[in-house]
């Protein structure tokens, strides 16, 4: 349920912040093709002499056309990676046939090389479509997620079919003064935690899974300290409010 992301995370320092999240404890890292740290993620996964099956590795696909394309993409993200299976991968974003590039991941699937297959950035539309058209539901649909973007139609949506949400940029990448939010503050000082700590426990609290970034080792282990408190209904309220209904980046 606590991930570790790796967006904007320089390949120079990826290897180091991956084994000190993986010594902090997290056992779930998200990369992708297009933040070109895969290779430093895998390293770091192998340099831990962890059990394979102890971590779990998700990656993404990006820009690319078709069904064969998409095979190519698997077989070269295993290669980077350097990792004999990927735990969860997604369409970075419904770009071109994604209905062909979601047939390769099903039959990839198939041969064992990925273990579960989802999505990103699909929103009802698209997600619709997908469902409409494939074998497997997706595992997973990590879409923007934070106090200031909610999703709440979209969280119903993909429980309605079986989809887990997960949030991406689930600190809202500190965007909108979330750091200095006064009703998370206030809600933090009552628990004796901090805001990243609120921001993280309110989106568990609704069963959606996060994955936030950081390079700074004592931030991983803020990141991670969230299961010694609970939000009051009066709490998960307050929260609700902040809600902008927007994206804080004008991306999807
Ligand atoms: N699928 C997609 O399209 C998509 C898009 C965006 C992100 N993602 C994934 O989601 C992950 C998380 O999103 P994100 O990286 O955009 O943003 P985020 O996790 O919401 O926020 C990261 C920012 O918050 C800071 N930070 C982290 N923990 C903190 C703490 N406890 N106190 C104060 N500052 C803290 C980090 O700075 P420092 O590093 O300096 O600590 C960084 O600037 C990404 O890394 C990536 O894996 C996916």
């Amino acid at each position: 349920m606590v991930g570790f992301g790796t967006y904007q995370m320089p390949r120079r320092i990826t290897q180091q912040c991956v084994t000190d999240a993986l010594e902090v404890g997290y056992r779930h890292i998200d990369t992708a093709q297009c933040y070109g740290n895969e290779h430093e993620v895998g390293l770091a996964v192998k340099a831990s002499c962890l059990p394979r099956e102890e971590v779990f590795v998700t990656t993404k696909l990006w820009g690319v056309r078709g069904y064969g394309d998409t095979m190519r993409s698997i077989e070269n993200s295993l290669r980077t990676i350097g990792l004999d299976y990927i735990d969860l991968f997604l369409i970075h974003e419904p770009s071109g046939d994604f209905i062909s590039q979601y047939q390769a991941m099903e039959d990839a699937r198939q041969m064992g090389l990925l273990r579960s297959i989802g999505v990103a950035n699909f929103m009802q539309e698209n997600y619709l479509n997908l469902i409409a058209h494939c074998k497997v539901i997706p595992a997973v649909n990590q879409i923007e997620t934070h106090v200031y973007r909610q999703q709440t139609a979209m969280h119903r949506l993909l429980q309605q079919h079986g989809t887990w949400h997960e949030s991406w940029s689930p600190l809202a990448c500190g965007q909108n003064g979330f750091f200095r939010d006064p009703v998370l503050q206030a809600i933090a000082d009552c628990h004796g935690k901090t805001i990243a700590q609120v921001g993280l426990r309110w989106l568990l609290q609704q069963g959606i899974d996060v994955i936030p970034k950081t390079t700074h080792k004592q931030r991983m282990q803020e990141n991670l300290d969230l299961f010694d408190f609970s939000l009051s209904d009066a709490e998960m309220q307050a929260i609700k409010g902040l809600d902008t209904g927007r994206s804080q980046f004008n991306w999807w």
